[in-house]
This record gives structure tokens, C-alpha cells and sequence, in this order.
């Protein structure tokens, strides 16, 4: 099958090389304004400016269908590169006790968080969790989510673990998002283990991780860095344990408090550290000189009421930063990529290009699909995502929660 889009406003993140961008270079977006763009199967195969074809030197090729693309602009997909997607149940009963005022701690403390979620899935059957992730999975890529990193760790016991990460393995197959799974058994003592951390680590360690390094169900492995969750030590060790299973760690850092899990995050060579609303100077500089990128989570700063990532000062120091959803039923309810980019520009004031980079090619990193997609470059994934008309590329995180996407392709299809 091949696609033509034609009169294309604006052609946004064209890049012939793929590296992860860092500091300044995040507010470069390569565009092409009147473009055209050519799909073969899966593939972007070409692209150009419709003045190529104006003093008739050049046809525009030939190709199956032919969109119009007047007024409208042309992303890359985007790439949502920490999610916890797959959950039995949203939690909007806690939703009214943090109105009411009770913090993160406080709502987990009393039976909430993240061990109410673990307890509705270990009572859900496979089939049922996979027919609801499937459902927002989709729901999110006709929102122009091409790509997704999703966790487990709402399992806590190892059948809980290996469901939820078969579960994953399942969207895998059957739906066009390019999908990394993450292992997150360490996301929470569970409650059988509350007086006994060091028998649960153990389980993460030696009962999950051996078994899912055989199934081939994960991609990378996380840690909930966090006071009254894993100290650093316990992060370290159980991310060196996942590495020598070849799983590299993402891991969820300086959330709620300063904890060290950046600078741990960087000392265990991570691909990413997430999160970030609790940095100071040495957090910052210890990213910034890393390789690791630093994705920050606006969505849940903003639902949690805590203060936002401080994305001005990472670029500054020079740090590679990607933006992502969060999305879970805790702390980030919305898989709207368009919305974090307009928070990431509206509350951790980076600019347009700044967000967009972040949410594509630099999410696309940050999950280890840098090469695939990301970006439009010819031989990468055809992951596009077509805007509604707009005045200019800045309209799209200015004018929050006006929903823009209006047409996505993933691999080549049109997702409906
Ligand atoms: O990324 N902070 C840890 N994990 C999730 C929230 C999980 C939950 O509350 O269910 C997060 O915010
Ligand atoms: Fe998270």
C-alpha cells in the first residue's frame, strides 16, 4: 500500500540522522513548510516540498491513495514512554479523599495506592486485564500515541507479575503501537510482606526475574525509588540483579522527595530516570553529565499537586529530557499526549519545539526505539499523526484541551 499526503502546512520533526537531542538542541524541530510525504507498506519512503513539482522537472510519485493535507500539520507519532497501562480498576474514590486533602502517602498508608490496585488485579483474569488495556491502548493511539512503554507492577506476587506482563507481551501482537515492556515487581511491598522487605526483594529477585527473562516478557526494569517504597541500595541492587538478565533499568526518581534515585538512575547507567519533581543542584548536574534521559511527568505533578519538573534548569545544565503520560489510575488518569506536551509548555515552560522533541524522538530513545521511530525519516516506522487546521505549530500546546489530532497512521494504517 502506498500514501501520498500532499499540501502539507507544516512537516515537523524531519531529521536524516536519529541521535537523542540534550540541552539547547531540544529547540531545534526541523520542519518543512508545503511538504509532501510518501508512504510505502510501513515505511516513510520520501518526502519533499511540493516546489519540487512546480516547474514540472519532478512528478510527484505515484501512489494508491492520495491525502490532502491543506492547513493541517504532520507529526511523528507520539511516543509515550511511561505508562502503567494495564490495571484492573480506576481509583476515583481516592480522587475525593486527595480533595478532601489526604496526600500520596497518606491515601497508600491507608490501604490505597498502589496495593488496592495490586488487590483488584490478582482477583482479574488475564483475558479480562488484557481486554481493558486493549481498549485504552487503542483509545490513546487515536489520540497519536504511536509508541508506548508499559509496566507491570501492579501484580506484586508473582502470578500478579507475569499476568499483567503477559498481558503486555499480548498488545505486543496484536496491536500496530510499537510497545516496551517494563518489569516493576519492586513498586511496592506488598502487605504479606510488610514485615519482611528483604523476603519480597528476594521474590523480585530470584522467583520473578529468572522466569520472565525466560518468557522474553520484559524489556527493561523498574524500581520505585521512594521513601516507604525501595531505598537506593535496594534500587541498585535489584536493577543490577534485572541487568545481568539484560533488562536496563528505567526507574521512577525524586518523586516525592529527594532520594538519590537520579544519582542511582546515573551510576547504574539507566536509560531514563522518571519523574523529577524533586530535584535539586545535584540531581541536575549528576543527569546532566550522564547518558541517562531525565522524563519528566507533568501529568502527574499536576494531579498529585506537586511542584513541577524543573525543565528549564535540566536543559540549561544541558540534560537529554523526555515527556510522558504517567498514565496510571493513581497519580495520572489521562493518556493525552497533546495535553502533556501543552503542560510541559504551559507549566515547565519549554517551548513548543522543546515538548514536541520530547514527546517523539526523545520519548522514542528513552524505550529504545530511537532507530524505528520518533522522527520523519525515511526508512523509519510510517507512525504519522495528522492535525486538525491550525493557525501555526505553536497552536498546538497553546490552545490546551482543544483536541487536535485528527488523523493517525501507525505502520502504514489508518487507525480508526
Ligand atoms: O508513576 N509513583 C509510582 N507509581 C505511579 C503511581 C502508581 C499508583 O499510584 O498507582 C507513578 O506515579
Ligand atoms: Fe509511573
Amino acid at each position: 500500500m502506498t500514501i501520498l499526503f500532499r499540501n502539507i502546512k507544516g512537516l515537523a520533526g524531519v531529521r536524516e540522522n536519529s541521535v537523542v537531542l540534550r540541552g539547547q538542541e531540544l529547540a531545534s524541530l526541523p520542519l518543512i513548510n508545503q511538504a509532501w510525504l510518501l508512504v510505502e507498506d510501513d515505511i516513510i519512503a520520501a518526502y519533499g516540498k511540493e516546489s519540487d513539482f512546480e516547474n514540472g522537472d519532478k512528478m510527484p510519485p505515484e501512489a494508491e491513495e492520495i491525502i490532502d493535507c491543506s492547513g493541517r500539520y504532520m507529526l511523528p507519532a507520539w511516543c509515550d514512554s511511561h505508562t502503567h497501562l494495564v490495571f484492573a480498576a480506576s481509583r476515583e474514590n481516592e480522587f475525593i479523599d486527595k480533595i478532601n486533602g489526604l496526600g500520596y502517602a497518606e491515601i497508600a498508608a491507608r490501604g490505597g495506592g498502589i496495593l488496592a490496585s495490586a488487590n483488584k488485579l490478582n482477583e482479574m483474569d488475564e483475558d479480562s486485564l488484557y481486554q481493558l488495556a486493549a481498549v485504552r491502548l487503542k483509545k490513546a493511539s487515536l489520540l497519536g500515541t504511536g509508541a508506548m512503554e508499559i509496566k507491570s507492577g501492579y501484580g506484586l506476587t508473582v502470578e500478579g507479575e507475569l499476568k499483567m506482563l503477559r498481558v503486555i507481551k499480548r498488545l505486543k501482537q496484536s496491536s500496530p503501537v510499537s510497545i516496551k515492556a517494563t518489569f516493576l515487581g519492586a513498586h511496592a511491598i506488598p502487605g504479606n510482606f510488610k514485615d519482611d522487605r528483604e523476603g519480597y526483594i528476594r521474590q523480585v529477585i530470584e522467583d520473578m526475574l529468572p522466569t520472565i527473562a525466560e518468557e522474553k516478557l520484559a524489556d527493561y526494569i523498574d524500581v520505585f525509588c521512594e521513601q516507604g517504597f525501595f531505598s537506593t541500595e535496594e534500587t541498585i541492587r535489584i536493577c543490577e540483579a534485572g541487568k545481568q538478565y539484560g533488562l536496563l533499568p528505567k526507574i521512577h526518581a525524586n518523586q516525592l522527595h529527594i532520594s538519590g534515585g537520579v544519582q542511582a538512575g546515573v551510576a547504574l547507567d539507566a536509560v531514563s530516570v522518571d519523574h523529577l519533581e524533586s530535584m535539586d543542584a545535584a540531581a541536575i548536574e549528576a543527569l546532566a553529565a550522564s547518558k541517562t534521559i531525565g522524563t519528566l511527568l507533568p501529568t502527574a505533578a499536576f494531579f498529585l499537586l506537586m511542584p513541577y519538573q524543573p525543565a528549564r534548569q535540566l536543559i540549561s545544565a544541558g540534560a537529554a529530557i523526555a515527556i510522558a503520560t504517567d498514565f496510571n489510575p493513581g497519580s495520572s488518569p489521562s493518556y493525552n499526549m497533546q495535553l502533556v506536551v501543552a503542560m510541559s509548555c504551559i507549566q515547565l515552560r519549554m517551548l513548543p519545539e522543546e515538548a514536541i522533541n520530547a514527546a517523539t524522538i526523545n520519548g522514542a530513545f528513552a524505550m529504545g526505539l530511537g532507530t524505528e521511530t520518533g522522527s520523519i525519516t525515511v526508512g523509519k516506522l510510517a507512525n504519522l499523526l495528522l492535525t486538525k487546521t491550525m493557525p501555526s505549530l505553536h497552536y498546538l500546546p497553546y490552545s490546551f484541551g482543544e483536541q487536535l489530532v485528527d488523523r493517525v497512521w501507525l505502520k502504514g494504517y489508518a487507525v480508526y
